[in-house]
């Protein structure tokens, strides 16, 4: 078995002038690669060694870095603006509840995965040792992503347009990018 070739690096980066939604649905799309990506690892039999290093730090660095940027664009820019708007009881509101509390449900999910991945990253000939873990644990992932996606997607994405101004949306777009700014180097002034 090979495994597919990654195509760029789970990205903490974004297009400067892409979207709110688009960032949302981009960050989507690289989690369900790097959840393909898991499986296939979990699975993995005769992959030279270098392959499963490779693979697992991506899908470390995907879900260690990448995810956590993501999930702070949905509690923190987007999450709250909605629970300003929203009438309470509703169905779109009930939904970013849930979008949130599941959140907490990924995070201990991915706390298992990571170390697993860190691992493999430095020893990838301890596969067949934790391969039943990683097949465990990814599989409970996979199965709270697929229900996590489809209601971000078909519920709360598209209350965006429809419950926040132009102006939140505005406001939104500076957070996500800022997000995402490599932290500034501290300049010594010389005098
Ligand atoms: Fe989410
Ligand atoms: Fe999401």
């Amino acid at each position: 078995m090979r495994f597919v070739r990654i195509s760029g690096n789970s990205s903490t980066s974004a297009s400067a002038s892409a979207t709110p939604l688009e960032m949302l649905l981009d960050c989507h799309a690289r989690t369900r690669h790097f959840m393909q990506l898991s499986r296939t690892l979990a699975d993995a039999k005769s992959v030279p060694h270098q392959e499963i290093a490779e693979a697992a730090t991506s899908v470390l660095r995907h879900f260690g870095n990448t995810l956590p940027l993501h999930e702070a664009d949905e509690n923190e820019s987007l999450f709250l603006r909605l629970q300003a708007a929203l009438p309470p009881g509703g169905l779109v509101r009930e939904a970013a509840d849930t979008m949130v509390e599941q959140h907490n449900a990924i995070n201990e999910l991915v706390n298992e995965l990571l170390p697993l991945c860190a691992s493999l990253g430095r020893q990838p000939g301890r596969l067949p040792s934790i391969s039943h873990r990683l097949v465990h644990v990814t599989q409970a992932l996979n199965q709270i992503f697929a229900a996590h996606l489809c209601l971000e997607e078909t519920v709360v994405f598209p209350a965006i347009t429809e419950w926040l101004a132009p102006a939140q949306i505005k406001e939104m777009f500076h957070e996500m990018h800022e997000r995402r700014r490599p932290a500034r180097s501290t300049i010594h002034l010389i005098q």
